[in-house]
C-alpha cells in the first residue's frame, strides 16, 4: 500500500529533520524562542499550503481544507506576542505542479500532527505555558483517527507504481526542503 511504501521510503528524511528538531526543541527556554520555532513552520507550510490549495482535487481528498495548519500557527504566534512572517515561496519549495504531488507534500504535513504531540509535551514542561499549543497539538484525541482517515484517502489514489514514485518523491523533497528551510532561517 502507498501508505506503507511512503513511511518506508521517507524514514531516513524524517530521522534527519526530527534530530536536527530535538536539538532545537531541547535548548528552547524562552517564549519568544518558542515563537521563533513556530516562525519556521508558518514560514514553510504556509508556502506548502498556497500551493497545495491551488492543485489538489478536493473531490478525491473531500475534508481537505480541515487540515490546514497556517491558520493555528499563525494563531500561536499572535497568543505569544509575535507576527506571522513571510510564507515560503519558488526554489524554497518542492515542485507541487499536480494533485499526486500535493498528496506527497500533505502526507509530511499531516504526519506531523503524531509527533506534534510529544513536542507539546515537550515545550509545555520546558516552558510552563498553557497557551500556544493550538498546532503543535494536532487535532488532539482525534488525532489518530485522522491520521487513519488521511492514510485510507491516500491508498486510494495513486493506481500504478509510477504515480506512487511521484507521491514519494514529492514527500521526500518537502523533508529535504524543510530541513533547509529551517538551517537557512533558524
Ligand atoms: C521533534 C520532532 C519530531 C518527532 C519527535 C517526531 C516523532 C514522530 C513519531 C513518534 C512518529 C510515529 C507516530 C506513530 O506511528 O504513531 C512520527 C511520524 C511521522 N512524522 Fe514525525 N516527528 C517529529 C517531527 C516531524 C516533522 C517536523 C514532520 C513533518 C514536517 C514529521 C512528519 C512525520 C510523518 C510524515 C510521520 C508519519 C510516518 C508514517 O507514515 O507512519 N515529523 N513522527
Amino acid at each position: 500500500m502507498l501508505s506503507d511504501k511512503l513511511k518506508e521510503e521517507t524514514k531516513t528524511n524524517h530521522q534527519i529533520l526530527e534530530k536536527a528538531l530535538v536539538g532545537q526543541l531541547k535548548a528552547v527556554r524562552t517564549t519568544q524562542e518558542y515563537a521563533n520555532l513556530l516562525k519556521l513552520f508558518y514560514g514553510y507550510f504556509g508556502g506548502l499550503e498556497t500551493r497545495i490549495n491551488e492543485v489538489i482535487d478536493t473531490n478525491l481528498l473531500p475534508d481537505s481544507t480541515e487540515r490546514r495548519k497556517t491558520q493555528a500557527i499563525a494563531d500561536d504566534i499572535k497568543a505569544l506576542g509575535g507576527e506571522a512572517p513571510d510564507t515560503a515561496t519558488g526554489d524554497d519549495l518542492p515542485t507541487i505542479n499536480i494533485h499526486l504531488e500535493a498528496l506527497g507534500a500533505l502526507y509530511v504535513i499531516e504526519g506531523s500532527t503524531l509527533g506534534g504531540k510529544i513536542i507539546s509535551k515537550m515545550m509545555q514542561q520546558q516552558l510552563g505555558l498553557v497557551t500556544g499549543f493550538s498546532f503543535f497539538a494536532g487535532y488532539g484525541e482525534k488525532t489518530e483517527q485522522m491520521w487513519d482517515v488521511f492514510k485510507q484517502a491516500l491508498n486510494r489514489q495513486a493506481e500504478n507504481p509510477e504515480q506512487e514514485a511521484v507521491v514519494i518523491a514529492a514527500a521526500n523533497q518537502t523533508f529535504l526542503k524543510f530541513g533547509e528551510w529551517f538551517n537557512k532561517n533558524h
